[in-house]
């Protein structure tokens, strides 16, 4: 199936960014919120990445690193198309509608990207709460980092219209969408998925099955998680582990520099989650206590401009 509208729901960090992006690329987009005060917080989100195309296209004109996947096609856009695409981000802004009223938000969708809380009884509540307004062609996808569409599928009464779309955060230059459909999703609706995560300038990273954690954080977790016990179990010090994997493989960032990116309130949040982290002698326990000293002190990552490094 063509998808021409796109309605996504939740205006939070990636509601609003898959929004703008499915816009910029020419999509029909309507963004659905549960109340006025959430359409009052969703419009500066939008508002800040207008702010952040603009800039980051602006930059491209000089300098070769601020290239973004999402934004251009490739590195060597001349600069007046580079006005032009600053331009279309503008339009693309003006241009989704926003609304609290279901039937205006699902009643015409060819896509629906669920992008509200992780939270699974919220979600059953609001798949059931659309089942009723939406036509059958839609697609429905849900963007959930850690809950499977097999446990969703029957709360939308389509489970093969049904399947996963994950993006990354800052999706205009982290470009992929993993794309996960569950042993229901149909042939035809994955496949219109993967086009449309193409046409909004994602790399599409195809799952033949399902999978925790998807593609990425099925690598990454167990990754970092190794990081964190070397150092807990205090056999090298952060900057020794970095460039053991660094030097050792040639990668550009080590695992305590990805920690910084990731943020360690996560990093907490997912160690805390293991029930062997209650015992302060296990690894678990020396990892979250580690990291838990570390957010006391204010030291959560790059964005509080201190992690496990420090940054001007
Ligand atoms: N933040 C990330 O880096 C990231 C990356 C990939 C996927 N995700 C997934 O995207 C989804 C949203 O995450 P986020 O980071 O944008 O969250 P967020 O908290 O920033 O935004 C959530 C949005 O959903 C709305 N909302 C919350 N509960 C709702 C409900 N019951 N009904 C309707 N709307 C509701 C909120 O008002 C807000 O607009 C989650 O499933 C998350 O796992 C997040």
């Amino acid at each position: 199936m063509e998808i021409k509208s796109v309605t996504v729901a939740g205006g939070g960090v990636l509601g609003s960014q898959i929004a703008l992006q499915s816009a910029y690329k020419g999509f029909d987009v309507t963004m659905w919120l549960r109340s006025e005060g959430s359409i009052g917080r969703a419009q500066p989100k939008l508002d800040r990445l207008v702010g952040i195309y603009t800039q980051t296209l602006e930059a491209m004109k000089t300098d070769p690193h601020a290239y973004c996947r999402g934004l251009a096609d490739s590195p060597d856009v001349p600069p007046e198309k580079l006005d032009e695409l600053v331009a279309r981000a503008k339009a693309a802004r003006g241009a989704i509608k926003l609304t609290t009223d279901i039937a205006e938000a699902f009643g015409d969708a060819d896509l629906v990207i669920e992008a509200i809380a992780e939270v699974m009884s919220e979600k059953e509540a609001f798949y059931r709460s659309i089942t009723s307004v939406l036509p059958e062609r839609t697609i429905l996808c849900t963007n959930s980092s850690t809950l499977l569409p097999s446990a969703m599928m029957d709360f939308t009464g389509r489970p093969d219209r049904f399947l996963a779309l994950h993006f990354a955060n800052n999706i205009w230059k982290n470009n992929t969408a993993e794309v996960m459909g569950t042993s229901e999703t149909s042939a035809d609706s994955y496949r219109s998925v993967v086009q449309f995560a193409q046409a909004i300038g994602m790399i599409p990273l195809e799952l033949n099955r399902e999978q925790a954690g998807y593609l990425l954080n099925s690598m990454l977790v167990p990754f970092l998680n190794a990081a964190e016990a070397l150092l807990a179990n205090d056999v090298a010090d952060v900057e020794t582990i970095d460039k053991a994997w660094m030097l050792g493989t040639g990668a550009p960032l080590g695992p305590f520099r990805i920690l910084d990116i990731v943020g360690l309130n996560t990093a907490y949040n997912i160690v805390a989650a293991s029930p062997q982290a209650q015992d302060p002698n296990s690894t678990p326990g020396r990892i979250a206590a580690l990291l838990k000293k570390l957010i006391d002190e204010g030291r959560t990552g790059v964005n509080a401009k201190a992690g496990f490094y420090t940054y001007d």
